[in-house]
């Protein structure tokens, strides 16, 4: 097992931003949002298998090569997102039924884009959301591709594979819906410790778990079980990394100023439970403008009006919630 580094006390925890190529290449504020107002970049999708793959016999590594070698000239600390995931897949990779060509393909991945990116991406998210949706009624594991073929083990292959790449990057497991008190989320926080356990069993390095924070800005923060959490995390020698943050506004009123207030507020409420724990490794956002967040096609709300789930507004205003994330990241 790594042994995390203490994070030095009074030193600000880095904000970053998740970016979508799309923007980063058409709109030139996004990019002076990221160099004057993030410390991390984390490409949105570019990573992914059905970006980096959607050729079975080629790699294309231009769009995330973009992002990276800008972060990288303005000095950002970059993230990498994500070496495994059931979702955003090619089709010919989801269409593998044999376990050993499936392995293959892991390794040869792993060893192609962790390396390539060696000792220039500081950490990874090595699996993304593998724990089931529901695991009161699913089981534990997220089924997929990865599960359905190479089963639990998926996990301590992604794992091992990636320290291999790069002895140095810091391996993280990220996932979603760990923050309320619902039974589900209960059940999905004992899921991530039981994979943080086995790991750490088999002497796999795991450095951190990732909380992708799409927080519910109808949903109560679940302060006792969220605590606990993160106190066994702690007491297992992991770091935490707030890795996607925003907050779905669908069940929120119309008003504007009313719902960017409680956006921030719920943020808040999350954050402050958070560092009342840990000291976060970093903050991100899914996103810095509305505008071009995934919650526009996910959770569209009922009377049309726009989602405002990220720290900017369309026009590039600054909102509540980016003061809230400041106050928690300086
Ligand atoms: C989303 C991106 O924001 C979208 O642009 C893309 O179309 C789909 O994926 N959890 C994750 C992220 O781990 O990778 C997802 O990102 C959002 C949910």
């Amino acid at each position: 097992m790594l042994t995390p580094i203490p994070a030095v006390a009074g030193m600000a925890t880095p904000y970053g931003a998740a970016v979508h190529l799309h923007p980063f290449r058409n709109d030139p504020n996004l990019k002076r949002h990221l160099v004057e107002h993030t410390d991390v970049v984390v490409p949105m999708n570019a990573l992914k298998w059905a970006s980096l793959r959607y050729e079975k016999r080629r790699f294309d590594f231009s769009g995330a090569d973009e992002i990276i070698e800008f972060a990288e000239k303005n000095k950002k600390t970059i993230h990498g997102h994500a070496l495994l995931w059931y979702h955003a897949n090619p089709a010919w990779l989801d269409a593998v039924r044999s376990p050993v060509e499936l392995e293959n393909l892991l390794a040869d991945h792993i060893e192609k884009v962790v390396g390539r990116y060696a000792g220039r991406i500081k950490s990874w998210d090595v699996v993304n959301e593998v724990v089931a949706h529901d695991p009161v009624s699913q089981g534990l594991w997220r089924g997929g591709v990865w599960y359905d073929v190479l089963g639990p083990r998926h996990v301590e292959i992604a794992f091992r594979l990636a320290a291999q790449a790069d002895p140095k990057t810091l391996l993280f497991i990220n996932d979603y819906d760990l923050e309320d008190d619902s039974l589900r989320t209960l059940k999905r926080q004992q899921a991530i410790l039981s994979i943080v356990r086995n790991l750490q069993d088999k002497n796999i390095p795991i450095y951190g778990v990732g909380l992708q924070a799409h927080l519910y800005a109808e949903r109560q923060i679940g302060i006792r079980n969220l605590q606990k959490f993160l106190k066994s995390l702690k007491a297992m020698g992991l770091v935490v990394s707030i890795t996607e943050l925003d907050v779905i506004d669908w069940k929120l009123p119309r008003n504007i100023m009313e719902r960017d207030r409680l956006v921030a507020a719920k943020a808040e409420e999350f954050l402050d439970t958070v560092h009342e724990v840990v000291k976060p490794q970093m903050i991100t956002s899914w996103g810095m403008n509305d505008a071009y967040s995934w919650i526009q096609e996910v959770f569209p709300r009922d009377d049309g009006a726009m989602p405002r789930p990220l720290p900017f507004d369309v026009n590039w205003k600054v909102k509540p919630l980016f003061e809230t994330i400041r106050r928690f990241s300086s």
